[in-house]
């Protein structure tokens, strides 16, 4: 009799994002993307076999939960609130948080600019806990898809975007149209790590292989790849 937690199979059952570029994404049903490659050298040095399975953002952290899934890797920053429910590896990527505004808005240019402005990000974010925090916005929307906020902001139907760096910098190359803008610094530092159900039997075999990564420039390869130097 197998115990709770066990598989017959010894496939890890992965979740990743279907739209969150350039880090995992779905094209014709394929996984795409950073994570995705570097989760593939990941689970080679930690001899993990596993399956990718997409699904929205807002699905994952259930289906971590609940055990549909054994790993996520979907650019989740760590944090103490998550930390409190779910189980993290060692952090495999270093970001953060900007402002998007419309490419002839002059006005915002820091994060006090917000004030009295509406902002749109996607719900249950870091970037919404964040936006909810600062000072005098008049207004924060929350939509299920980062795209919703974005094409909000396309359309000038808000003031403002926030959310994370390497994501807004993709859609402004791939979709923004030249109708928006990335401004100011990053508003802070988050970073990136796998996450998984608090008693769980990968994070430590998933460290092992974050550093095998590393070490042997595979890492390295990858980010130029995906990022550029
Ligand atoms: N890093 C942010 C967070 O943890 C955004 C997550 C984006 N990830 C994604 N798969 N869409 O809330």
């Amino acid at each position: 009799i197998l115990s709770a937690g066990c598989t017959t199979n010894n496939s890890v059952k992965v979740g990743i994002e279907s739209n969150f570029r350039p880090f995992t994404y779905t094209e014709a049903g394929e996984g795409k993307g950073f994570e995705v490659e570097l989760w593939q050298a990941i689970a080679e040095k930690a001899n993990l076999k596993y399956e990718l399975i997409p699904m929205e953002y807002r699905e994952l952290n259930e289906a971590v939960k609940s055990g549909k899934v054994d790993l996520a890797i979907a650019g989740m920053t760590i944090n103490n609130a998550r930390k409190e429910k779910f189980a993290f590896s060692d952090p495999y990527f270093q970001t953060g948080l900007v402002i998007l505004t419309a490419s002839d808005n002059e006005m915002i240019k820091t994060e006090d600019d917000l004030a009295g402005k509406v902002v749109a990000t996607r719900l249950g974010s870091t970037a919404y806990t964040y936006t909810g925090d600062i000072k005098g916005i008049k207004e924060i929307r929350g939509f299920p898809s980062i795209t919703e906020a974005y094409d909000q902001l396309k359309d000038k139907k808000v003031d403002a975007v926030v959310f994370d760096e390497r994501n807004a910098h993709d859609f402004i190359q791939k979709s923004g149209d030249g109708k928006v803008k990335i401004v100011g610094e990053m508003l802070n530092k988050e970073s990136y790590g796998v996450v998984s159900k608090k008693r769980n039997q990968y994070i430590g075999r998933v460290n092992l292989g974050i550093e095998a990564v590393v070490k042997d420039g595979t890492y390295a390869a990858l980010y130029k790849k995906w990022f550029g130097s």
